[in-house]
């Protein structure tokens, strides 16, 4: 391994039962004690499962992470969970604006931003998801798409909170079953100008926020994209969700 900190998780998306996901878990724990030191393990189950795998994880240090919550604490809004009861399950991480958030629940940078202040606000990291679309690479438009999501997203906060936050690069058109895996090339030239225009919003601080890459991650491209300089982890859906499969990528580390 070539770099200091690599943050390597899974979100779950809409799989796994709790059954399902108690017994991952188990797994995943033996796991993570035969890895370098280096690396930070982090889980993102559907909310149902939150509860119960954050206690098998008491004695253990994958963090937990909650797909989506609302920004208020509490309040007439139907089907949403709170920061507060996130808190009071004591996950550590919440992961915001994924694209299918943003595609079939519309949303958008502004929402994201309230959410990012909110979980700040109760100690919870955010991992703010970016990506463009087809149509927007096609239209050579995704730089400045991402760039304008990372300005809204981040909107108003300080240095300080700033360097909480974990941003996930995961380009539209790479994700899932239908996604077409980016080439390293294209993910390196595009990590470097998230780099770049972190050090704009936020000075030298924005050399510290890590800068996780995802969409289409699996066991035969993992490693050209952890090799990228700007590249600080790895947001895995599918190759991960087989733990045989996410053994294999981890052992090979
Ligand atoms: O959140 C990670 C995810 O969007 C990537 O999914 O299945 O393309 O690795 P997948």
């Amino acid at each position: 391994m070539h770099k200091g900190k690599l943050w390597i998780g899974t979100n779950w998306k809409m799989t796994k039962t709790i059954e399902e996901g108690g017994r991952y878990t188990e797994l995943l724990k033996d796991i993570e004690g035969t890895l370098s030191s280096d690396i930070q393990l982090f889980i993102i189950p559907s909310h149902t499962a939150l509860y119960p795998v954050k206690n098998q994880l008491s004695e253990s240090s994958i963090l937990l992470g909650a797909q989506n919550m609302h920004w208020e604490d509490s309040g007439a809004f139907t089907g949403e969970v709170s920061p507060l009861m996130l808190n009071e399950i004591g996950i550590e991480l919440v992961e915001l604006g994924h694209s299918e958030r943003r595609q079939y629940f519309n949303e958008n940078d502004i929402d994201i931003n309230k959410k990012v202040h909110a979980a700040l606000h109760h100690k919870i990291k955010p991992l703010v998801c970016i990506g463009e679309n087809m149509e927007q690479k096609n239209n050579s438009i995704s730089k400045e798409t991402l760039a304008s999501q990372l300005k809204i997203c981040l909107k108003g906060l300080t240095e300080e909170q700033v360097k909480q936050v974990m941003i996930a690069y995961e380009p539209v058109w790479a994700i899932g079953e239908r996604g077409i895996p980016a080439d390293s090339s294209y993910v390196a030239d595009i990590h470097l100008f998230l780099r770049r225009t972190l050090v704009k919003l936020f000075g030298d601080t924005g050399r510290e926020i890590p800068l996780l890459y995802g969409g289409s991650v699996n066991k035969d491209n993992f490693l050209e994209y952890i090799d990228i300089q700007n590249v600080n982890g790895l947001f895995i859906g599918r190759a991960a969700w087989n733990i045989e499969s996410f053994q294999e990528i981890l052992h090979s580390l």
